[in-house]
């Protein structure tokens, strides 16, 4: 954390604001990730308006998130199915939608994004938002594989700006990556920290770099286990249960891929081998260009480095 403090005073304005309360969370984006930040929120005393380009999304997002808290209520209600119905109701009460972000930021603390995974749609985006909302209203995203610095590039709240990179499912996995710029503020950072808190999440904190720690880590580990295997230097059945049974993983790589999906591995290592093209640690891979090529994307699709039913 200290140096984390040090990084931060550099990126103390005078604009700076105190610590914002959050309790108005406007999400933009109603995919699988906002939907599930919007019903995590929802279910812990936050108003929520979710935004997406349409109608049906939203519809769509709701049902989901309905359908979620009937599961959660399931377990946790068990002997009390009253009290569960309350929950459920309170949650959903908390949950409005829009199509058009622009109109409903004024009365946020928090504007988070969880839109496509692309940089010139999520600066559009906030530069679009920017002189809508209000002072006080901090921005985040929860992009896993883009700078923080660079979306935020795009507004005038740079000290205002931070990441909030959650985990699938949002409802079910435990952490929260809380990410801050070098021009993002100690009260910003605050902030975004006691909102993961109130979420009910355990929050790490590191700097704006590629892939945060969680993907830092897991799309290089991901890449050398498909090269291992392009090698021939073992079945990926075996990698598989060398990885569950010698480290105690829950998943082996390849199984974790096609849950992640073969396409986001291979998008997000095209970022950033562009990027960084001289490092080995980010170079292509023949066989994940072959199988993405193939619309074979993991479980998704019924098909990636296995077959799925
Ligand atoms: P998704 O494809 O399920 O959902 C994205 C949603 O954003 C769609 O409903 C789309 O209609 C909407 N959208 C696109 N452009 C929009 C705009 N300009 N305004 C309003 N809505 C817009 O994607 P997913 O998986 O939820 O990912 C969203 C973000 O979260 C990405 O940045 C991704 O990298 C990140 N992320 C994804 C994780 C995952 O496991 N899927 C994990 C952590 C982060």
């Amino acid at each position: 954390m200290a140096f984390f403090s040090h990084q931060i005073c550099r990126g103390f304005s005078s604009s700076a604001v105190r610590n914002v309360v959050i309790k108005h969370v406007t999400i933009i984006g109603g995919g699988q990730m906002g939907a599930g930040i919007a019903q995590v929120a929802a279910s812990t005393g936050h108003t929520v308006t979710l935004v997406d380009t349409n109608e049906d999304i939203l519809k769509k997002a709701v049902k989901g998130i309905e359908g979620n808290l009937k599961r959660v209520v399931k377990k946790k209600f068990a002997d009390k199915p009253e009290a569960g119905e309350e929950f459920i109701q309170k949650a959903l009460q908390n949950v409005s939608t829009s199509t058009d972000a622009g109109s409903v930021v004024q009365g946020s603390d928090l504007v988070l994004e969880a839109i496509v995974e692309n940089l010139k749609i999520k600066q559009d985006l906030f530069g679009g938002i920017d002189k809508l909302a209000p002072a006080h209203t901090i921005f985040a995203s929860n992009t896993s594989s883009l700078p923080i610095t660079d979306i935020a590039s795009s507004t005038n709240r740079l000290d205002r700006f931070g990441g909030l990179h959650f985990f699938n499912p949002v409802p079910v996995m435990k952490l929260v990556e809380v990410i801050a710029t070098s021009a993002t503020s100690q009260e910003t950072f605050d902030s975004l920290l006691n909102f993961s808190k109130k979420l009910g999440k355990t929050s790490v904190s590191c700097k704006d770099t590629p892939g945060f720690i969680v993907n830092r880590l897991l799309l290089p580990y991901i890449m050398e286990v498909i090269r291992m295997y392009e090698r021939g230097d073992g079945s990926k059945e075996d990698i598989d249960i060398a990885m569950k049974l010698g480290c105690g993983y829950p998943m082996g790589p390849f199984e974790l891929a096609d849950y992640v999906g073969l396409d986001t591995v291979k998008f997000i290592m095209d970022g950033w081998s562009a990027a960084n093209p001289d490092n080995p640690v980010f170079a292509q891979s023949e066989l994940l260009t072959k199988l993405v090529a193939e619309g074979k994307l993991g479980k998704k699709t019924g098909e990636g480095f296995y077959k799925y039913k």
